[in-house]
């Protein structure tokens, strides 16, 4: 079964083609990532200006690397929440004007499901239930427990900052541009992490916190004459400390039988490296461009969906605040 994905909930506008939900035949993704950066953050308005000028070109351009025509795809599958409400419009409509034209089943994902799913894009056979699933991008730090395909039930999420977020926020006070994930992770190759910054373990509860690590580190700069390098290098290091101990100790808790981690923020070598030293139990992560936001992901959820006889109607809406489990 050939599902179109369309993926457009915050600053990637985004098309695949993936057949039977793991086998990518074409992943087109524009970023607008240089116009957001001149403002250090995402313009919500400017962001859906944008999506409405590339879903066009982009959906097209998956279709033609797919090298599929419309009587191939059987099925559209496209991000309805959570994300900023207009750009989340802009890929809907998109997606039910093609269903309504050419009579094809619908499917609204959410794209914290969707985050979960870029790992059977890759490593879907050897993936077992239950699963400790990590979700860490730019809005969301979510432990979800994952019981079956379409079964999840949401643990713990951040209280405050989420991991992708306080990195943003951190390389904006340290003046690395925007997005701050992979300008922090840059900046760390080059530091070593000598400043011990506060971490909130929240001992008996699966959230996360990290706003005080931002203050934290706020309170560092302003005393000027740091280090960014040992600084980048120091707070990636508290922020992937928090992450891997609170997930592995989860992990035992559950007796689950492996650990996935998906979003943004799993693209982080130093991450993912300690998840795999740190775990006694299979760890599963997408490769980085599966990790930022992307359509594979997108349809690969929707085929698992339409598998359990799930469809959405012609009427769908956008969901901003949607959350899972
Ligand atoms: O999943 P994603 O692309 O979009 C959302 O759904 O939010 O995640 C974006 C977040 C941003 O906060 C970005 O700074 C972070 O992921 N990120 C990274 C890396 N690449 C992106 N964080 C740490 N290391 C990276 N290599
Ligand atoms: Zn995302």
């Amino acid at each position: 079964m050939k599902v179109l994905g369309i993926e457009t909930s915050c600053d990637e506008t985004a098309a695949a083609v993936v057949d039977n939900g793991n086998s990518i035949m074409s992943n087109v993704i524009a970023s607008q990532v240089d116009i957001h950066a001149r403002y250090g953050g995402i313009v919500p308005e400017v962001a859906s200006r944008q999506h409405l000028l590339a879903i066009v070109p982009v959906v097209e351009k998956a279709m033609a690397d797919a090298a599929v025509s419309w009587q191939d795809i059987n099925g559209i599958a496209v991000t309805f929440g959570p994300g900023l409400a207009g750009s989340l419009l802009v890929g809907v409509n998109m997606a039910k004007a093609i269903a309504m034209a050419r009579g094809l089943p619908l499917i609204g994902v959410n794209h914290l499901e969707a985050h979960i799913c870029a790992n059977w894009l890759e490593n879907g056979k050897a993936v077992e239930f239950p699963c400790l699933c990590l979700i860490v991008s730019g809005g969301h730090s979510d432990l979800i427990l994952m019981k079956g395909q379409t079964q999840f039930e949401k643990l713990g999420q951040t209280r405050d900052d989420a991991a992708g977020e306080a990195l943003d926020k951190a390389a904006r006070i340290l003046g690395l541009g925007y997005p701050g994930g992979p300008a922090i992770e840059q900046a760390a190759e080059k530091g070593i992490p000598l400043w011990s910054f506060p971490r909130a373990w929240l001992k008996g509860s699966y959230d996360f916190s990290f706003s005080g690590l931002k203050t934290s580190l706020w309170h560092l700069a302003q005393k000027g004459q740091v280090s960014v390098a040992d600084t980048a290098a120091s707070f990636q290091e508290a922020i992937v400390d928090v992450l891997v101990n609170k997930t592995v100790e989860a992990a035992s808790d559950l007796g689950v039988k492996s650990v996935l981690l998906s979003g943004g923020v799993a693209a982080n070598h130093m991450l993912r490296e300690r998840f795999a030293a740190r775990s006694l139990l299979p760890v599963f992560v997408p490769s980085s461009i599966l990790c930022t936001d992307n359509a594979a992901m997108v349809a690969a959820c929707g085929y698992y969906r339409f598998q359990a006889g799930e469809f959405s109607g012609y009427d769908l809406d956008v969901v901003p605040g949607l959350s899972l489990g």
